[in-house]
């Protein structure tokens, strides 16, 4: 299948469903089903849905919740949206892709000349430092490289205006006289996070007064801010890494295919190994442009679906295999520290903070799903989001409850703090209670070591 093809296959899969009919079909997973998903993943189909092309309003599950529960803060977690490559294929054009904003382009968002507009007159107090020399909007004619795209800015004000509708139309989280304090805004250094954040925040806020937005800087991926030193999490990665190699060493088919492309752009497959060439092909495969050709030949759909098949192998080996799950247990505690401190503050009555926005990459949100016990969830795609809501039961004030929702799929009852609460509640929320457990307690237990704390599981001997 070539590119074009695969494109309009986009067009034939659901990728939202009408308002009343959910057929099993059509109705967007993030878990997969073992009973009516197939038992091979199909790499094209799996590439269409990481692409996440903005089609019509989605369904969504977030700010579900029984009349007599109150929603008292919002969390979220974003990847930003699509972007260009990181890196380019040696020896080859890289693809052609505008990173300007213009109207008459798809795809398009009724908000996006207004927010070129807004941005162009942004304030540089709105920003911790390093954060107000990036640029707040993307604006190159050829895209640099990891510059966010149109279609990634799009994303965004989608995710936003969703969010709006739910959390401020529906729920009144910000009370119409909102303050700075009652928004906590963090990104990382690059200008593909902060301006997705922008973009998100632009569709979500009614009226978006830079004198009230002040986004932090993150410098860690984990967004572990001062607890980042962990030496055991490294051991992790570590092993994790070598299982990585050892399981591409395992396919002759991906080694053949880096030994075909490598040919065909003339380089050793060494160094296009190191390109990451699957990074590119994934901007050509969600922008429509065909992969590239030499004189010696093109790259095509084949080697794409190899590479991208294999990548869903690893996601598998990487699940049972738990070193992984080390990884993301130590790297996302400090977030999830952090989120169970501002939901704690916020059942004390506390009016700050309320809705929290970290703007993220696939590396911040990997770990946090995996850390929960969401190994099953897919990987992050662009522009994904992960949100943690915390409500409150009118009926008996006391109790404060969470859901977890990823891309608008409630999955509270997959994590691994919440799955046994299920069966017991007819609530359809989980304790706060269970998840701050976790987070203090019970994920250094699920690491196996002797460890209670983060400190001491980080610096565990002999392991
Ligand atoms: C992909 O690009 C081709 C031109 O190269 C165009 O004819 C086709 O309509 C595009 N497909 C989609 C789904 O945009
Ligand atoms: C967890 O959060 C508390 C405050 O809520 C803080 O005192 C503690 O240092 C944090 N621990 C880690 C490991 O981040």
């Amino acid at each position: 299948m070539d590119v074009l093809t695969a494109l309009l296959l986009v067009h034939l899969i659901p990728v939202s469903t009408p308002k009343n009919g959910m057929s099993s079909k059509s109705r967007k997973r993030i878990m997969p089903d073992p009973v009516t998903e197939p038992p091979v993943t199909d790499p094209v189909y799996e590439a269409l849905l990481y692409c996440n092309i903005p089609s019509v309003a989605e369904r969504s599950m977030e700010g579900h919740a029984p009349h007599h529960f109150k929603l008292v803060s919002v969390h979220v977690f974003i990847r930003h949206g699509d972007r260009y490559p990181l890196y380019v294929i040696p020896k080859t054009k890289r693809p052609e892709i505008d990173c300007t904003l213009v109207a008459n382009r798809k795809p398009y968002h009724p908000k996006l000349e207004a927010f070129v507009s807004h941005m162009s007159k942004g304030s540089g107090a709105s920003f911790e430092s390093p954060l107000n020399s990036l640029p707040l909007y993307p604006n190159h004619p050829l895209c640099e490289m990891g510059e966010l795209t149109q279609t990634g800015v799009v994303q965004h004000l989608q995710n936003g205006q969703l969010l709006r509708d739910i959390y401020l139309k529906k729920h009144k989280l910000l009370p119409n006289d909102w303050s700075a304090d009652q928004l906590y805004l963090e990104t990382t250094g690059k200008s593909r996070t902060l301006q997705s954040g922008l973009a998100l925040l632009y569709g979500f806020l009614p009226d978006f007064d830079w004198k009230k937005i002040y986004f932090r800087h993150q410098p860690s991926a984990l967004f572990c801010s001062g607890s980042c030193y962990c030496p055991v999490r490294n051991q992790y990665l570590e092993k994790e890494q070598r299982r990585q190699y050892l399981l591409r060493l395992k396919n002759s088919q991906l080694e053949k295919t880096y030994g075909e492309m490598a040919k065909i752009v003339d380089v050793p497959t060494k160094q296009l190994r190191a390109a990451n060439p699957i990074d590119s092909m994934l901007c050509h495969f969600c922008h429509n442009v065909s992969f590239p050709c030499t004189r010696n030949g093109c790259v095509d759909m084949e080697h794409f679906k190899v590479i991208k098949t294999h990548q869903i192998e690893d996601e598998r080996e990487r699940r049972e295999k738990k070193l992984y799950l080390g990884y993301s247990l130590l790297g996302a505690h400090p977030i999830l520290n952090q989120t169970i401190g501002r939901m704690q503050r916020a059942t004390e009555g506390r009016k700050e903070e309320l809705f929290a926005l970290y703007s993220a990459h696939d590396v911040t949100l990997s770990p946090v799903l995996s850390a929960l016990g969401l190994s099953e969830a897919r990987f992050p795609r662009f522009a994904a989001r992960l949100i943690f809501e915390l409500w409150q039961d009118r009926e008996k004030p006391s109790e404060h409850s969470v859901r977890i929702l990823y891309n608008g799929v409630d999955v509270t009852f997959h994590t691994s703090f919440c799955q046994d609460h299920h069966k017991r509640s007819p609530k359809p929320m989980c304790p706060l209670e269970n998840l701050v457990r976790f987070v203090k307690r019970d994920m250094f237990v699920a690491l196996g070591g002797s460890g209670t704390n983060y400190y001491d599981a980080c610096h565990r001997e002999g392991f």
